[in-house]
């Protein structure tokens, strides 16, 4: 699909057309990510929303639930619309506390990527990041060994598209060298901003940059000076912290979470939100 209504317009990953609004669907799975949503229906309710509405680009991860929320994808929408791109992430896995332990030994990749495949129902993945770091961030370690393998993967088929996430800069340089990659998935929202000069290094590429907790993850964005902008322009905070990052950069294409329909509209209708100069002013000074 070439044109969308929804706000923000489209981006293409390598030779896929996307939704630069999307949805990210990791909320979907039980608390803290782990088992089935309270509300089974309500989680294929939403899914099949989004694509009602028009979006795109789905992320999710084997790792989220884990099973549940591929599962969730495959029940609610397979077999999946042509126009729709399901992006995944492999490299890290659960145990039973809950926890995210990195699985990036060529092995594991392997059979992450079989798993994907498996419980999303699809023959090719459209788009694998390759998960880096721990659940504090960013770890500045080698890439090559979990990237090759990858990159042999999509070299057998099994994935047409690369990304990073959790990623230093220099390990999208590493990786770059390897195999191209259409995406960078990391940390950022209004309030964490640490990645700036990487989203204008990875724009000036054409290298989608994707923003996990866009809107604050697990502890929404609480901000005076967001609430004033919302008050000011008669909106909700959410909303305007999607505007926020559709205007920051071309290169940004959002996967904000949800597990509710009125959110997930409300989302939608908001993100359209034109910010004037001021408005961007006072919300810059939020990240600092
Ligand atoms: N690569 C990585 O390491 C990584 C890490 C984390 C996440 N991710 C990806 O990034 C995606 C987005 O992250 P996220 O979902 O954790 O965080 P998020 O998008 O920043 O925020 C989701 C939270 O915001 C709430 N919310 C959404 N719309 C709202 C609204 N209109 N009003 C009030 N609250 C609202 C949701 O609650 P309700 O359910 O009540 O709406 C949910 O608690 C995930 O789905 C996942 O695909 C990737």
């Amino acid at each position: 699909m070439a044109t969308t209504s929804l706000p923000g317009g489209t981006w293409t990953l390598g030779d896929l057309t996307v939704t630069r609004f999307g949805y990210g669907a990791m909320q979907l799975a039980g608390p803290w990510v782990m088992g089935p949503p309270a509300d089974h229906e309500g989680a294929l309710a939403v899914l099949r929303e989004a694509v009602a509405l028009g979006i795109t680009h789905i992320d999710t991860a084997d790792a989220y639930g884990p099973r549940v929320t591929n599962e969730l994808i495959k029940e609610a929408l397979h077999p999946y619309q042509a126009s729709l791109h399901i992006a995944t992430k492999v490299g890290a896995t659960r145990d039973a506390q809950g926890g995210w332990p990195p699985a990036r030994d060529p092995e594991s990749l392997r059979r992450a990527v079989h798993e994907n495949l498996e419980t999303l129902g699809l023959d090719t993945l459209d788009l694998v990041n390759l998960r880096l770091g721990n659940s504090e961030g960013p770890v500045a370690e080698s890439v090559e060994t979990a990237f090759e393998m990858l990159a042999d993967l999509q070299k057998q088929g099994l994935i047409r598209h690369l990304g990073v996430s959790n990623a230093t800069a220099e390990q999208v340089r590493e990786a770059q060298a390897i195999a191209p990659i259409v995406c960078v998935q990391n940390m950022y929202n209004l309030a964490y901003r640490a990645d700036d000069e990487l989203i204008d290094s990875l724009a000036a590429q054409g290298v989608a940059y994707v923003p996990f907790f866009p809107l604050g993850g697990f502890s929404p964005l609480q901000s005076s000076a967001l609430s004033a902008v919302a008050e000011r322009l008669g909106a909700t905070p959410m909303s305007v912290a999607l505007a926020w990052l559709l205007q920051r950069s071309p290169n940004i294409l959002l996967i904000p979470g949800t597990s509710s329909v009125a959110h997930l509209r409300e989302n939608v209708a908001g993100a359209g939100l034109a910010l004037s100069a001021d408005d961007l002013a006072a919300l810059d000074e939020i990240g600092r």
